[in-house]
């Protein structure tokens, strides 16, 4: 039974609505996740007399801020339609429908990152470097097309049925120059690199590789190494590299983990890993899986990425021997074109759009802080 517009769930859908959903295939089954302007819900699509489940974001504007309409939420979309890797959740469908927004993508079964470590506990130094390796995979692809995440955390990290890693929720994303800087504050500032916390322009592909070392902590110990609620004292504890790991965890960490802590939570960020040096430190490569000298190779063109078919041949080799050390990246699907519905590909970096949105970014993520769950 569809529960579209049941009222005792609060589902909030209109009649009107249910239909829309309804012709398209889609039943709501429930809300699973709540953000600023978001709520994200579990539905059923009909495909050839069978089910399958996905996510639906539904992102309505009514409320917004006309900035948040007009540019931040289509610089979202535009970069959800130019990506596609493993660990990056795949959109499958976006439609606009008066003031709201529908983008439906693949559900991951096990939840967030947060949630999973909230009910099950902190995660092994193997499975942390599994998922953590995935996540870095994501970024260094993310980087290789000069797109930047800027708001990675557990609760944007997603855990398929099967303990796959899916990066999500691009409310902060956006495309840079090659080299290029940003001045604008955002993420949680648990998360937040120091040079972003000094407030001065920064280079945000280094910033990402600061919040991944932020997650691997939080995998490790379930709590967060800067768990300060002021800024001041945040900063201050980052740069005098004070981490206090759990002493348990602490006690079995192996030495090349604790290289990767320092190179990762590097305050200095010419010293800092970046995404692809991170995937080729030697706790990551401990993990045979990725010990691989061929295991990303990727051939970049000018609409965003292609793949080489003898090693999609290679991977599928491995694959059926039980190896997945091999990632193979596809496009989005072409018939996926919120271009379309938008009418815009605001991409470049315009520095009054950045002030502006730096009013709004800050509201949202004061937003964000608040409904966050305390890590401890
Ligand atoms: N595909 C999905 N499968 C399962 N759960 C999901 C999925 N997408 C989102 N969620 C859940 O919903 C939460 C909110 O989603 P998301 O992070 O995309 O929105 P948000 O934080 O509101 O983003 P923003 O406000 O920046 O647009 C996630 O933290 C997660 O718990
Ligand atoms: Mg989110």
């Amino acid at each position: 039974m569809s529960m579209i517009g049941d009222t005792n769930l609060n589902l909030s859908f209109t009649k009107s609505e249910e239909h829309t959903l309804m012709v398209r295939g889609y039943t709501i089954e429930k809300r699973i996740g709540e953000g600023s302007y978001a709520k994200v819900f579990l539905c059923k699509k009909i495909m050839n007399n069978k089910f399958i489940f996905l996510a639906c974001k539904v992102i309505d504007t009514k409320n917004a801020p006309v900035d948040y309409v007009n540019k931040f939420l289509p610089r979202e979309l535009n970069v959800l339609m130019k990506i596609g890797h493993p660990n990056i959740i795949h959109v499958d469908f976006i439609f606009q429908r008066k003031v709201k927004y529908y983008m439906f993508m693949r559900y991951a079964e096990t939840g967030d990152l947060l949630d999973y470590l909230m009910t099950r506990g902190r995660v092994s130094e193997n499975r942390a470097r599994f998922w953590i390796a995935q996540c870095a995979l994501a970024l260094t692809y993310l980087h290789g097309i000069n797109i930047v995440h800027r708001d990675i955390k557990c609760e944007n990290i997603l855990i398929t049925e099967s303990l796959n890693l899916k990066l999500c929720d691009f409310g902060f994303s956006r495309v840079i120059t090659p080299e290029g800087y940003s001045s604008t504050y955002c993420g949680s500032i648990a998360y937040t690199a120091p040079e972003v916390l000094k407030g001065r322009p920064y280079q945000p592909k280094k910033s990402d590789v600061w919040s991944v070392g932020v997650v691997l902590f939080v995998m490790l110990n379930r709590k967060l190494p800067y768990p300060e609620s002021s800024p001041k004292k945040v900063l201050e504890n980052q740069l005098a590299r004070s981490l206090s790991h759990n002493p348990k965890v602490e006690e079995q960490m192996s030495p090349d983990l604790k290289l990767a802590f320092n190179k990762l939570l590097e305050p200095d960020v010419r010293s800092r890993y970046s995404a692809a040096d991170f995937l080729n430190c030697d706790w990551i490569k401990t993990d045979p899986r990725y010990k691989q000298d061929d295991k990303i190779k990727i051939i970049q063109t000018t609409s965003g990425y292609s793949v080489n078919s003898s090693l999609i041949k290679k991977a599928k080799e491995r694959a059926s021997k039980g190896v997945s050390d091999i990632t193979v990246l596809r496009p989005q699907r072409p018939e996926m074109s919120i271009l379309s519905i938008l009418g815009t590909s605001n991409m470049e970096q315009d520095p009054k759009q950045e002030e502006t949105k730096e009013k709004i970014l800050q509201k949202a993520r004061q937003q964000k802080m608040r409904r966050s769950q305390p890590v401890r």
